[in-house]
């Protein structure tokens, strides 16, 4: 099965601080970096480093080298990328001393998906192949519709949640990946409470699956049927930036791989806590081998 992740590839211009700024403040960064990310490009790595055959579509600018070159190094498909005159798309990223995160987008190049650029893309794809979709790019309805037209299994990650998911054809969602943000939101539940949320989203999506993650607190996978749920591997936290990013393309990479529910969860989960000891969204995205001889040894130690 081919993955044709369409999302975000953000220039992240990361600024580590002592504390978030708050109004009227002015502080002085700790340190300054600019990095590969975009939830789009940072799912499409972690598919690729365990071991999926992706391809990416979106958009990026003139100064977007350093994007193409990095899905290319992880062997991810970059055959479908459009190239704006403009610049590509960038976050400002402040991440504190608690290694928590907060994040501004800007749109750039890749606001220039439009229909005629999804529709020329899923030409190419079939219902043998999955779409994932993230919430950084304009028309992801558009590419609901027509992915769903097609056959093709149907993989979300709403984030960021805006209202325009209210307007979206989410019958047609096979696989919700959220956290407890998204969950919240979409469940229509005022709760911060798992089963509430898992209530909520099987009531008005009965069709799909659903991966909620939880950070530090876990991570559940349920359907109309089954539920199954993860714990969290304890780390020290540098930097949660790209750490949801890394769950996703995991989970997934072993859903396709035909892996059972728990084990995707496990290595899911392994990623994403070595994700949270790096710095940066897609540099500390870890390699399947390491993944794997961590979770060895985790093993042993039981
Ligand atoms: O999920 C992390 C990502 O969100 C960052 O890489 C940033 O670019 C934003 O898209």
């Amino acid at each position: 099965m081919k993955i044709l992740n369409l999302g975000a590839l953000n220039i992240d211009r990361i600024y580590q601080v002592e504390h978030f700024v708050e109004p009227k403040e002015t502080i002085k960064a700790v340190a300054y970096e600019e990095l590969c990310g975009g939830k789009g490009l940072n799912q499409s790595i972690a598919l690729a480093k365990a071991g999926a055959d992706v391809y990416h579509a979106g958009c990026i600018g003139q100064d977007g080298e350093m994007l193409v070159n990095l899905l290319r190094e992880y062997g991810v498909k970059t055959d479908y990328l459009r190239y704006s005159t403009g610049p590509s798309g960038h976050a400002v990223i402040q991440v504190n001393a608690a290694g928590q995160n907060n994040i501004i987008i800007c749109g750039g190049a890749n606001d220039e998906v439009t229909d005629l650029y999804i529709d020329e893309v899923l030409a190419d794809f079939s219902r043998e192949d999955m779409i994932l979709l993230q919430n950084e790019i304009p028309n992801v309805d558009y590419a609901i519709r027509k992915a769903h037209e097609r056959g093709m299994k149907i993989v979300i990650n709403p984030s960021p949640v805006n209202q325009a998911l209210e307007t979206y054809e989410l019958l047609s969602i096979d696989y919700f990946i959220l956290n407890e943000v998204e969950g919240k939101y979409l469940s229509g539940k005022e709760s911060d409470r798992p089963g509430e949320m898992m209530e909520g989203l099987r009531e008005k999506f009965p069709q799909a699956a659903f991966i909620l993650t939880l950070g530090e607190n876990g991570a559940y996978y349920f359907d109309a049927k089954d539920c199954v749920y993860q714990a969290s591997y304890q780390v020290e936290a540098v930097d949660t930036t790209g750490a949801g990013d890394t769950f996703s393309g995991y989970f997934l990479a072993g859903l396709v791989q035909g892996r059972g529910i728990e084990e995707c969860l496990r290595r899911a989960s392994m990623a994403a806590a070595l994700a949270v000891s790096r710095h940066g969204a897609a540099p500390s995205i870890p390699d399947l081998q390491e993944v794997n001889e961590i979770l060895e040894q985790e093993k042993k130690r039981r």
